[in-house]
């Protein structure tokens, strides 16, 4: 296979609003054209490589708009570099993903862009963006949020959490939101009332809570409502466009939706984890539990409803991972006997096309929210499409071949980021990623991995595409 022109013959191709029985031609890393299968157009490249896609999906590559590659966090580091996290999502069917660098207190958000670039040049499978955490907001990191725009790194983390690390008060947060009023960047806020939060965290440790499912019952959906409505009231005062990340409280759903009802500007993620784990999975004995302490932290089972029914409905646009791995053994394990030590994360980034697949076969979303979710609406949502996001001429080849009818049972014996469990282990899925091309490049072929190092390229991005 060469990257020239292959031409991708006999699959269905789902994008966000099509599926069509079609042929792709792939010239110099880009869809040169989509044509209907076996139509004269398609016969003619006959010059061309040939992928065979008969009885397959021809699917987006997986816009992944939330990880955190050795992301320095609760006194140790995310465990997947960007090489071993990238190698991961390519075999999971994501080409893209948008990881988060982070400005330090007390330094500039030049410094910590500089500090992830140096991380991720050179090592990435697949393509990759940065986001910018905002820590410290001051008129020195104000006037940076308008260069990072212009340089392509178009949306601003923000944390209403972690008082003391991350932490923003809602002044910091008005002015960081009124400058990307006027920059045209996004703010995307973690929205949980941390100074609350961590009342309650003292108050259970002092009275013997010490188990990892206290990290949930801490943490609680009224905080995170709370905090999503702040934010977007402080959105409405400051007239900038809102994107909450990592929603996983039914009560958040409502206040998005309230808000979108309104006519807002406001935006809302969530993850796998959310959608298929629950508290049940923190109440796991033997600090099992551990493996599954994030934050927003996971919810009871009845909170699913609302975040699938925000999917269908549009009250959340994307699908993230928030991949952000620890592993059991001495990572997690810090935080025997005081939950509050454990690091915050999960791994996901390998299983999310997958787990998201799987609930197009169980009913809750169609094929084309699936690729919507996890392709199109974080690639506009972060100014990708339709280089990225989509299958039409133009766009990048980023292309996955997908096996709809493969079955596999997700391990941690057989995933390939660099973690030593499974959230989702023993889960039974149906579908896999059989073959991935980043820009007409096979990543994965046929089950292989033939990509490289330093084969994904840093992206610019533009400014949010659903504000256009
Ligand atoms: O628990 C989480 N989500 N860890 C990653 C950092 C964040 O807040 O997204
Ligand atoms: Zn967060
Ligand atoms: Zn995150």
């Amino acid at each position: 296979m060469t990257a020239n022109r292959t031409v991708v013959r006999g699959g269905l191709v789902i994008t966000a609003s099509d599926e069509i029985h079609a042929d792709l031609l792939i010239e110099d890393g880009r869809i040169a054209a989509v044509a209907a299968h076996d139509s004269s157009a398609a016969r003619a490249w006959d010059d061309a490589q040939v992928i065979d896609a008969t009885g397959k999906y021809v699917i987006p590559g997986g816009v992944d708009g939330h990880t955190h590659m050795e992301m320095p966090f609760g006194g140790t580091t995310a465990s997947d570099t960007f090489e071993t996290g990238t190698r991961a999502a390519a075999w999971g069917g994501t080409t893209t993903i948008v990881d988060f660098a982070i400005q330090s207190v007390g330094r500039s958000l030049r410094a910590g862009l500089d500090a992830w670039h140096a991380k991720a040049d050179a090592q990435c499978a697949i393509d990759y963006g940065f986001h910018m955490i905002v820590s410290d907001v001051d008129e020195h990191s104000l006037k940076e949020m308008d260069i990072l725009v212009e340089e392509g790194v178009t949306s601003f983390k923000m944390f209403m959490a972690y008082p003391g690390v991350f932490y923003s008060d809602d002044g910091q947060i008005l002015r960081a939101m009124q400058r990307a009023e006027s920059n045209g960047g996004l703010i995307m806020m973690h929205a949980e009332n941390g100074i609350a939060i961590d009342v309650l965290v003292q108050q259970a440790l002092e009275a013997g809570r010490t188990d990892p499912r206290y990290h949930g019952e801490v943490r609680k959906a009224l905080l995170e409502a709370e905090a999503t409505h702040r934010a977007i009231q402080l959105a409405r005062v400051a007239g900038a466009p809102l994107y909450i990340v990592h929603v996983s409280a039914q009560q958040a759903v409502a206040e998005l939706a309230a808000a979108r009802d309104m006519g807002l500007p406001v935006f809302g993620e969530t993850c796998p984890q959310y959608l298929f784990l629950s508290t049940d999975n923190l109440a796991e004995p033997d600090f099992e539990g551990a493996k599954y302490v994030c934050s927003t932290p996971l919810r009871p089972r009845e909170h699913q409803a609302a975040l699938w029914q925000g999917l269908r409905t549009d009250d959340l646009q994307v699908v993230s991972t928030d991949h952000c791995p620890f592993c059991f053994s001495g990572q997690k394990e810090m935080g025997r006997g005081d939950f509050s030590k454990i690091p915050n994360g999960l791994p996901g980034v390998e299983n999310r096309m997958d787990l998201l697949h799987q609930a197009v076969v169980d009913g809750h979303i169609s094929r084309r929210r699936w690729i919507d979710i996890a392709c199109a609406a974080p690639a506009r949502m972060f100014g990708l499409y339709p280089r990225k996001g989509t299958l039409a001429p133009g766009a990048d080849a980023d292309v996955v071949i997908y096996d709809p009818h493969a079955e596999q049972v997700i391990s941690s014996q057989t995933h390939h980021m660099n973690v030593d469990y499974s959230a989702y282990e023993g889960r039974r899925i149906t579908g896999r990623v059989e073959t991935v091309l980043s820009r007409g490049v096979p990543v994965i072929d046929g089950r292989t991995y033939v990509g490289r190092a330093g084969h994904g390229q840093y992206t610019p991005r533009g400014t949010c595409q659903y504000l256009d």
